[in-house]
């Protein structure tokens, strides 16, 4: 029998997730090719004019660049639209952690009334009434294409998605010589003093747990929506902070126009309307908040490039 504990490995998830999609690593191309297609598909909205990428804008980090995003018929949403970038190993989705795979995930804004609005039949039949999408998925030997189908190839497109090495991967390599001083100073900062790294660590930076920072609302108390347990009033998932860059704003409503302004928001953290606050007052000097913001500078890398899977779509028509 396998442990709960064994099941919230990433590795375990990754094989789960290459053991269920049972296909040969051309194939897998082919279907990430077709998830390429569909993330920029507006025909996933109900009034065929909002995709994926209408929120997920790859020039913006495959966020939004706003605060709060705007659905099909114009709705603001009460969230922020996190990356879609370096998820692969990730084991929940969404800032409050209700979904549990990227498969899954994707139905939720397609079937959500106030992002596109569709129902997943209605959306399987848009797809299957496309004869591009019909040949694609045929090619892998897919010939009734159902919601299923659509959430494996959206995942599958996704889980490439890996942002480029960036100077902290050179330093981790074990060339010390690439981080000047504020740099090196702000990697102590982060790792020791500034406790940033209690959740931020790993190669995302991200422990994919839920904390609360004080940034909880009686309106939107995060993890505890979903998990009922008072522990989580106020908890959010730990963003990862690679590419944090083009990112910008900010936390689970982007309240944070720059990191400047998350680095003020450190220093002297208080607890929000729910829940009680895990941050400790640090009061950060000047010098030490530049010597972190040099530090996290060395996160950011490149972006994929996503020429390749309009080649990828144009050669399996
Ligand atoms: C109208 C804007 C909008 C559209 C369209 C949209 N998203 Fe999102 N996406 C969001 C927001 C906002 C969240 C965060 C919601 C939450 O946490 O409750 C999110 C969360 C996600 C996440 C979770 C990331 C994480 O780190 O937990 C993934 C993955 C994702 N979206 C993929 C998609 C895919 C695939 C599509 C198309 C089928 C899509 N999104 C369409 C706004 C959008
Ligand atoms: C107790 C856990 C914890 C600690 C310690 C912590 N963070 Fe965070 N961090 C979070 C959570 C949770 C969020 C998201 C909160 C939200 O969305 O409301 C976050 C958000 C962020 C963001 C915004 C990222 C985004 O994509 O929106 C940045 C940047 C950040 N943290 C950097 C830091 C730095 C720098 C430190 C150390 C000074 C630090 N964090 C310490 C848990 C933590």
């Amino acid at each position: 029998m396998i442990s709960r504990r064994l099941l919230r490995l990433p590795a375990f998830a990754a094989m789960v997730a290459l053991a269920a999609s049972s296909l040969a690593a051309g194939d897998v191309a082919v279907l990430e090719a077709i998830g390429w297609k569909l993330f920029f598909d507006p025909m996933l909205s109900a009034p065929r004019n909002t995709s994926c990428a209408t929120c997920h804008i790859p020039e913006n980090g495959f966020e939004s660049g706003v605060a709060l995003g705007e659905g099909a018929y114009g709705d603001r949403l009460p969230r922020n639209a996190p990356t879609v970038v370096n998820l692969a190993d990730a084991t929940s989705f969404f800032w409050d952690g209700r979904a549990e795979s990227l498969e899954e995930q994707a139905k939720g804004p397609i079937e959500n009334p106030i992002e596109m609005d569709l129902s997943l039949a209605e959306a399987a039949q848009r797809v299957r009434d496309e004869p591009a999408y019909v040949r694609a998925f045929a090619r892998i030997g897919i010939t009734d294409i159902t919601i299923e189908e659509i959430g494996r190839a959206l995942a599958a497109f996704e889980r490439t998605l890996r942002t480029g090495p960036a100077l902290y991967d050179s330093w981790l390599a074990g060339d010390r010589s690439v981080f000047d001083e504020s740099q090196e100073r702000g990697r102590m900062i982060f790792f020791t003093r500034g406790q940033c790294a209690t959740c931020h660590f790993g190669p995302n930076f991200t422990d994919g747990m839920f904390h609360n920072i004080g940034t909880g609302t009686a309106e939107d108390p995060g993890r505890f929506a979903v998990s009922k347990d008072a522990y989580d009033l106020g908890a959010f998932k730990t963003p990862a902070l690679r590419n944090w860059k083009d990112r910008e704003p900010f936390m689970h409503d982007g309240r944070f126009a720059t990191l400047d302004d998350v680095l003020d928001f450190y220093s002297e953290p208080k607890t929000g309307a729910v829940g009680e606050t895990e941050l400790d007052p640090l009061e950060f000097t000047g010098q030490e908040r530049a010597d972190i913001k040099a530090f996290l500078e060395t996160l950011n890398g490149s972006w994929p490039d996503l020429e390749p899977y309009e080649s990828a779509w144009t050669e399996i028509q």
